[in-house]
């Protein structure tokens, strides 16, 4: 596969293909596989071990977390089973309708480790989060996984738009279909959020445990993200715990890592913690 010497874009093109072919990956946005290809092929690497790193880079900071494979059409079917059973032709129990989908969301947050980890807490954690805010008319969830599933525990109401981020094409489907089946005004969209997100400007932008996983692409993305997103109120996390479960300080190593990117700022900040995760409200 090395032996051939090949221009750039088609080893781009090669390293692609490759990844496309394989089940993991094979819904990746491809920008995102082509910016760490042409990173690791700028390094001096072959083909072969741009597509190795390739896909390392892609198990750290996006496959791992993915705990089981939805069937996302059975479950947007059970979705719709149980809200139809639930729903008045004249939308009366509209709320009633959402609030009876719960458990089914539950059930499908428990496919993907940020949202499993916060089932604990679902009850509260966005009651005391958007107690402390200001009515939220709209939301950006940046590289957002299975959160937006996390909305009928959110005090907001369902004409309020959420934009959501991430980059598996058959994850973003699947979010769009749900927003419709639970009537609620929503987008997602598959991007690269260090390179191609558009997203529009808006009260808050929730990034959960995401930085740490774009620092791994790109150092220095979380701190020209926090500033670079179109929103006065930032809901930041980080974990508390590694996948694995063990602690190793690193709360105290996340603390700090945040306390240097918001360093000089004049953004006022307030942290509430969760067994989740640390959670870090923004005032920009
Ligand atoms: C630790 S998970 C957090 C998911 C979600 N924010 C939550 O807390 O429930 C990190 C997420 O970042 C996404 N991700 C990683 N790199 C990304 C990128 N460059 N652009 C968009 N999303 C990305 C992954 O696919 C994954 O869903």
């Amino acid at each position: 596969m090395d032996s051939a010497p090949l221009h750039p874009a088609d080893q781009l093109d090669r390293v692609l293909k490759s990844l496309q072919e394989t089940r993991k990956y094979r819904f990746v946005s491809p920008s995102l596989v082509q910016a760490i290809a042409s990173d690791e092929l700028a390094k001096g690497r072959t083909l072969k071990e741009t597509i190795k790193e390739t896909k390392s880079k892609l198990h750290q900071s996006a496959a791992v977390y993915i705990r089981q494979n939805l069937d996302y059409d059975h479950a947007l079917q059970r979705l719709r089973e149980a809200v139809s059973t639930n729903q008045s032709e004249d939308g009366a129990c509209a709320h009633e309708y959402r609030h009876s989908a719960r458990p089914l969301l539950r059930r499908f947050m428990a496919a993907h480790t940020s949202t499993f980890e916060r089932l604990t807490c679902l009850d509260r954690f966005y009651q005391e989060i958007f107690g402390r805010l200001p009515p939220i008319c709209s939301v950006l969830d940046i590289a957002c996984g299975l959160h937006p599933l996390a909305r009928p525990w959110m005090p907001l109401p369902p004409d309020r738009p959420y934009f959501a981020f991430d980059i598996f094409a058959d994850q973003i489907d699947f979010l769009n279909r749900y927003f419709r089946v639970m009537g609620y005004e929503g987008e997602a969209v598959q991007c690269n959020v260090l390179e191609e997100m558009h997203a529009p400007a808006a009260d808050l932008a929730f990034l959960l445990k995401t930085l740490p996983c774009l620092e791994q692409i790109e150092a220095g993305a979380g701190r020209r993200l926090l500033h670079a997103i179109d929103a006065p109120l930032l809901v930041v996390s980080f974990p508390n715990h590694s996948l694995g479960g063990r602690k190793k300080g690193m709360a105290q190593h996340y603390a700090a890592f945040f306390d240097d990117i918001t360093a000089g700022s004049g953004w006022q900040v307030e942290s509430l913690t969760y067994p989740s995760e640390e959670v870090y409200i923004v005032r920009k």
